[in-house]
């Protein structure tokens, strides 16, 4: 069969760009290899999907070229997409820094691209892999389960590597190299990130305590947020945002208690309740069970050892017994706090993949590719990468409107 587009993937780019496509009068065709589509969005955001952020701007996004994002993001925004939403009558809320949420179910938000897609002539097909693409003449050859399909415009929208099981597939990074696109190493992001050896035992115990404020920072990048300690290491916000920018190897460090002015405030605590101990006057300000734990692995660092804690306390001493330095310096270690992390916990629950096709290769405000006419790459497959709260789906809803302006 023929069509003008063919879109290979039905998630949030490869929808958007569809829509954008078929209302300028294109026949799109959408395949996925999925028997549903739209399995990402509804998934995400805890089944509410958080569709996007009100305040998405390119400083929250990693790519090698911190440039490419600025356009299609300055012509498909956040209240393009919340015009949508309206239109469709889908309730939504605002739950924290700009993430909007809807009130009910993701699958509003699938159900709207879908009858988007109706209104505008496109074909969605599902249960329909891409088996081989061929250039032929001005346009492409495409092998699927359905059939040969030619198409002036091929677009690629067929995600990251992220949660194989919900149809996750290295086809994109595949078909950039086949026409000659370079892509960038990938690599799991917005991901818990596990510990091991002594350090895993340091912190096994406190699986399932979480701070509902703390800061994680690897290198100048730090964000706060809620942070969770898990059986295989550490995950919440805070977490799975830095995570983007930690490799095997950095330092990742914690400030336990932002804002609480430790290094002040315990010095003060021994002055006002010098018979409690430690370990009690730091719950006031840490989960108990944290803070139980942290005593513990100060009593048990050997001097000189290369734990943080080298002061030689015991978990249940007295405020009174220890110096004023010694308070100050415990306060100053828990908004510094180091962890070492062994790795990540990949591809199987991270939110995103870092990395993909080079932006080098394409142009920012269309997505197509300067190689290869009638190519473009959109959403996750490109070196585009997004902060944890809807930015994500932000660059899908503009790289796919900016593709399919252009197609
Ligand atoms: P997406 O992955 O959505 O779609 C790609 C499609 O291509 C899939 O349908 C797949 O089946 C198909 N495909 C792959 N290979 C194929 C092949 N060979 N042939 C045919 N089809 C193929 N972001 C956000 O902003 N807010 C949020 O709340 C969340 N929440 C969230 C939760 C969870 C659990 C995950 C895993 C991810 C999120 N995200 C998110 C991230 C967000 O889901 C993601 O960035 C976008 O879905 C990316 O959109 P794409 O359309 O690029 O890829």
């Amino acid at each position: 069969m023929k069509t003008d587009v063919l879109i290979v993937g039905a998630g949030a780019a490869g929808l958007m760009c569809a829509i954008t496509a078929g209302q300028r009068g294109r026949r799109v065709l959408v395949v996925d290899h999925a028997n549903k589509p739209g399995k990402k969005i509804l998934m995400s955001g805890g089944g509410r999907c958080n569709f996007t952020n009100i305040g998405a701007s390119p400083a929250n996004y990693l790519s090698a070229n911190p440039h490419f994002a600025k356009s299609a993001l300055a012509r498909y925004r956040p209240v393009d997409f919340i015009a949508l939403v309206e239109k469709h009558r889908i309730a939504y809320h605002e739950k924290e820094l700009g993430q909007l949420f809807c009130d009910d179910s993701s699958k509003q938000i699938v159900r709207m691209l879908l009858d988007e897609c109706a209104a505008a002539g496109v074909r969605v097909e599902t249960s329909c892999a891409v088996e081989r693409v061929r250039r032929t003449g001005e346009g492409f050859t495409v092998l699927t389960a359905r059939g040969e399909v030619h198409a002036e415009s091929l677009v690629v929208a067929s995600g990251g590597l992220s949660i194989p099981s919900m149809g996750a597939s290295g086809f994109g990074y595949a078909l950039a190299r086949q026409f000659g696109h370079a892509v960038l190493p990938v690599r799991a992001a917005l991901v818990p990130l596990t510990l091991s050896g002594k350090h895993q035992e340091h912190y096994a115990e406190l699986a399932g305590v979480a701070l509902p404020l703390a800061e994680a920072r690897v290198g100048r990048h730090a964000f706060r947020a809620g942070l969770l300690f898990t059986h295989r290491g550490l995950s919440g916000p805070a977490i799975l945002q830095v995570s983007s920018y930690w490799q095997p190897g950095d330092e990742l460090r914690l400030d336990l208690a932002p804002d609480a002015g430790l290094g002040d405030w315990l010095p003060a605590q021994r002055a006002a309740r010098p018979a409690a101990e430690l370990k009690n006057v730091l719950a006031d300000v840490l989960p108990r069970r944290l803070a139980q734990r942290l005593c513990e692995l100060c009593f048990l660092a050997p001097q000189g050892s290369d734990h943080p804690w080298s002061l030689s306390a015991s978990p249940s001493r007295p405020m009174r017994q220890y110096r004023d330095a010694e308070l100050r310096e415990i306060g100053r270690q828990l908004h510094d706090w180091p962890i070492t992390a062994s790795g990540t916990e990949g591809y199987r629950t991270a939110e995103v993949t870092l990395g993909g096709v080079d932006t080098d290769g394409l142009s920012s405000s269309t997505m197509q590719s300067k190689l290869v006419p009638g190519l473009y790459f959109i959403g996750e497959v490109v070196d585009v990468t997004g902060w944890l709260g809807g930015y994500n789906f932000q660059w899908a809803w503009a790289s796919g409107h900016a593709a399919g302006e252009a197609v």
